[in-house]
């Protein structure tokens, strides 16, 4: 039976190395499971009013696509030791409206990258967070941190084999 897995990347730049861990995930990805990463580049600013008119068309396709994906990859970049505005605001806009909302007993997994020794570590526990509050299944092990994201890939390829296999093990 085909297993589908949804990736949204918190990073809007063509040349995301977190974008690239989700490439990574598609590569590795066990036989049967297939890896859709999301476009969030149309999504606007959070705003109650714009939400009580009705959705935008992008949200409205990730909210679509987050709720029927059997499982979400949330691959984060870490700004100023947290969440990238672009994540977080994908998220508030999936979590509404609130009962009942997609990412509720959601399998997600969490990966990230950045140019920092921790690779992501912090930004990913202020995700965890936000996950505990939409009541997703939150994977706990194996985590994916890849830090000195530059020397990790080549040429938008993940090319470090610990990281790859990480992200394996994640998947499977
Ligand atoms: C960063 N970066 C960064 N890196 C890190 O390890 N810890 C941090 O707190 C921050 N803070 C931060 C803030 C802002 C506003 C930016 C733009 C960047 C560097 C970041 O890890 C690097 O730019 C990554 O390449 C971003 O991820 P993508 O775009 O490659 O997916």
């Amino acid at each position: 039976m085909a297993f589908s897995i949804l990736g949204i990347s918190g990073s809007l730049r063509a040349a995301s190395f977190n974008t690239g861990l989700l490439r990574a995930a598609q590569e590795v990805a066990p036989d049967g499971v297939t890896v859709e990463i999301a476009d969030i580049t149309g999504i606007p600013l959070y705003d109650e009013d714009v939400y009580q008119a009705g959705f935008p068309a992008a949200v409205e396709t990730l909210r679509q696509q987050v709720a029927a994906a059997d499982a979400v990859i949330l691959a984060t970049p870490e700004y100023n030791f947290s969440i990238s505005g672009p994540m977080k605001n994908a998220i508030d806009w999936v979590s509404r409206p609130p009962m009942p909302q997609a990412f509720n007993e959601k399998p997600v997994a969490i990966m990230g990258a950045s140019g920092g020794k921790l690779g992501t570590a912090r930004a990913q526990y202020h995700l965890r967070q936000v996950l505990v509050f939409l009541n997703a299944h939150v994977i706990n092990k194996p985590e994916v941190m890849v830090g000195g994201a530059a020397s990790a890939f080549a040429d938008g390829k993940l090319t470090d084999e610990t990281a790859r296999d990480l992200i394996r093990q994640q998947l499977e």
